[in-house]
């Protein structure tokens, strides 16, 4: 079986691309960027294409070359990104996305699976299931939500078998964007720095350890047609203020500088997310506690610091 990442050397595109080499799986990971960052102890077990997913010809040829039977689509532009770079998100979250979408068609792929967000409920106050209304507020909702219409149009009009996950805010190891505080906490208190974000210690949110949420999309792409009955699934996680979280990181990095500021900024207020259908239907339940995953974030990023070397990533820039 051969799988392609689009995205494949970002955050949670390098997870999965580990998670399914350890599988056995022959993994494509199709990336604008020919960064090894992430990948460079496993670069010889990966195929790695630099493509662009804004160009048609060059995800069919990818396919095509490699005989790819399953697509997982994650390139994208993050919030921020798309704040300072409005029409390349356009271009990226929803013309390459569509690409992605005819190339699977054309080349007869057999699953695909789109890594959409919980930014399609930004609109949406208290707890959230699978069933609960769509609402975007900002682009990289409304375009991730037009990813979900595209794919289930190529299910319906065309066959193709889409499938998607709905995911929460990400940690891990290796992650830069700055407004991911759990991630930021971690690596910063694991290299000795002190962290201040600009939201009140109070301030909660629904996390999912990034090896979970690929451990996601791999149970919802390996799942029968017959077992698939919501095609998007909603991932949850652990729903933490910003002081708990502190406190998990102190436990394990003892003295570690955090400070929280009273001051909102990018983040839409928090709710809870409910994905029952993900673990009653296909099985899938997080495999770490947040204790689990943060030491193991700590033991990454001591073993890796210049994955940090430039900073953290905000509005496109390193700061
Ligand atoms: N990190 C999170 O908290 C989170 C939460 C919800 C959903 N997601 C979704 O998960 C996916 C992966 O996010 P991430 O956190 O790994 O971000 P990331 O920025 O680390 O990864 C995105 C990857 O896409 C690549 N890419 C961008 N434009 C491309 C293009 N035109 N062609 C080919 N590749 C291109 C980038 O080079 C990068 O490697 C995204 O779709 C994102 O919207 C992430």
């Amino acid at each position: 079986m051969t799988s392609l990442v689009t995205g494949g050397m970002g955050f949670l595109g390098s997870n999965l691309v580990r998670r399914l080499v350890e599988r056995g799986e022959e993994v494509v990971a199709f990336d604008v960027f020919q960064n090894l960052r992430l990948l460079g102890d496993i670069a010889d077990r990966v195929k790695l294409v630099q493509g662009d997913i804004t160009n048609l010809n060059e995800v069919v040829e990818a396919i095509k070359v490699n005989r790819v039977n399953r697509v997982y689509h994650m390139a994208a532009l993050l919030t921020g990104v798309d704040q300072e770079m409005p029409l390349r998100a356009i271009d990226v979250n929803a013309v390459g996305m569509g690409n992605v979408f005819e190339a699977c068609r054309l080349m007869d792929v057999e699953r695909v699976i789109f890594t959409s967000s919980i930014a399609v409920f930004d609109g949406i106050d208290g707890d959230i299931t699978d069933d609960s209304p769509t609402c975007p507020v900002r682009p990289y909702g409304g375009l991730k939500l037009l990813g979900e219409i595209y794919g289930m149009r190529y299910y319906q009009a065309y066959g193709v078998d889409f499938r998607a996950v709905r995911l929460p805010v990400l940690y891990g190891a290796g992650d830069l964007y700055a407004y991911h505080y759990q991630s930021q906490l971690s690596a910063r208190a694991a290299l000795g720095l002190p962290t201040e974000i600009q939201q009140p210690a109070n301030w909660s949110t629904t996390i999912t350890y990034v090896k979970d949420a690929a451990d996601a999309h791999i149970a919802v792409i390996d799942a029968d047609k017959q077992r698939v009955k919501k095609r998007i699934y909603l991932v949850d996680g652990w729903h933490v203020t910003l002081e708990e979280y502190a406190k998990i990181v102190r436990g394990i990095v003892p003295g570690a500088e955090m400070k929280f500021l009273p001051k909102k900024d990018v983040m839409p207020p928090d709710k809870i997310f409910h994905g029952d259908y993900l673990r009653r239907e296909l099985g899938w339940k997080q495999s770490y506690t947040m204790e689990q995953a943060t030491r193991e974030i700590v033991e990454q990023v001591r073993a890796n610091p210049g994955w940090y070397s430039k900073g953290y990533f905000i509005r496109g820039k390193y700061v």
